[in-house]
């Protein structure tokens, strides 16, 4: 049975991911330290007879030691918090996990002959200066700044990855992974479709920062996920940096007032100072993928999101908050 390892499975990719895994007939190590992930998200797991969790840090070199991930034939490495409320209140633990638990997890493909994929991210690409982003861009990043710590540490951890590949032939493949979303993503993230739609549902504030005419682009979690599973699987994919995401992109504003058309909420959009080094516009080129993967997402904006606020619903009337 196929062994596969994915660190981060507490988090919302990769409890996703295990849970389309297991159906497969794959043995499911799931590794996680719940810095930002739950154990809820993997609620339906724990008792599956083909997963089993270790609750650890993959920047310690003690993971190095765990029997359980012996024989490993794939390793999603998906640790580190994603969304900048996280990871700018644990920045060395975010530089940690995305260099020194990159190289633990590259140490574990090389000696287990297990194929990797590492989840980038489009912040390598920082405040772009080139539009779309495709994959031969190198990026616009200030290493001094609060997004420093998750935009650098993740290039330095594709560093890691080429050197693994070009001196030790380890099957590596990594994603440039653009902001993802869908029913079931924290309500308090911090991010832009959790914040509005938890604002717009509970009648306050919808918080715009800037004049909202910064870009975004917004991939289904089903999407993320499929394309990740391909570039796991295919060979072509090996040694290569693929941007996984949708190329459709919007204004801020223009979400949050989708959002407010979609909820039918009356909460007023105000808008706010811009954090520092916000991105002014992000979209990735998929062409890489397509012509690599055949992957491109499927779902629309406007579909994910009402699948998002109907989830965000049922949970705030669970907590009487509705
Ligand atoms: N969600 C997105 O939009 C997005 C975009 C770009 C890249 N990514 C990348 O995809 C991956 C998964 O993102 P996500 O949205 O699921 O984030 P998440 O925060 O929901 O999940 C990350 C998980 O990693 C765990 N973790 C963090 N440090 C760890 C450590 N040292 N040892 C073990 N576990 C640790 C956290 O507890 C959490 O469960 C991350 O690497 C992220 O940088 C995500």
């Amino acid at each position: 049975m196929k062994k596969i390892v994915i660190t981060g499975a507490a988090g919302f990719i990769g409890s996703r991911l295990a849970r389309q895994l297991i159906p497969e007939q794959c043995l499911v190590i799931g590794i996680d330290n719940l810095q930002s992930g739950l154990m809820a998200n993997m609620k339906d797991l724990l008792d599956h007879p083909r997963f089993k969790f270790i609750c650890a840090d993959v920047s310690s070199n003690s993971i190095m030691l765990r029997e359980e991930l012996d024989r490993a034939d794939e390793i999603y490495h998906l640790a580190s918090p994603a969304s900048p409320k996280f990871y700018q209140s644990m920045p060395f633990d975010t530089i940690a996990v995305n260099t020194l638990g990159t190289k633990n997890m590259l140490e574990l493909a090389r000696t287990t002959g297990a194929k990797l994929l590492y989840s980038s991210t489009s912040e390598a690409y920082g405040d772009p200066l080139v539009h779309p982003q495709d994959e031969q861009y190198s990026g616009n990043v200030n290493t001094w700044g609060p997004r420093a710590c998750y935009d650098e540490s993740k290039r330095l951890g594709e560093v890691f990855c080429y050197e693994y590949f070009t001196r030790f032939g380890v099957a590596v493949k990594v994603a440039r992974i653009f902001n993802t979303y869908s029913a079931g993503l924290r309500s308090d993230d911090g991010r832009i479709l959790s914040n509005f739609i938890s604002q717009a549902l509970t009648g306050l504030e919808i918080t715009v920062y800037g004049n909202g005419m910064q870009t975004r682009s917004f991939c289904y979690l089903d999407d993320t996920v499929a394309g990740l599973k391909l570039m796991m699987e295919k060979d072509a994919a090996n040694g290569e940096i693929i941007n996984i995401g949708n190329p459709k992109e919007y204004t801020v504003l223009e979400v949050a007032r989708l959002v407010k058309q979609l909820t039918g909420s009356a909460s007023p959009i105000v808008f706010l100072p811009l954090p520092k080094d916000d991105p002014k516009r992000r979209r990735p080129s998929i062409d890489k993928a397509k012509r690599l993967l055949g992957w491109q997402p499927q779902i629309e904006l406007e579909e994910g999101i009402e699948r998002m606020i109907k989830d965000y619903r049922q949970r705030l009337a669970e907590k009487g908050k509705l």
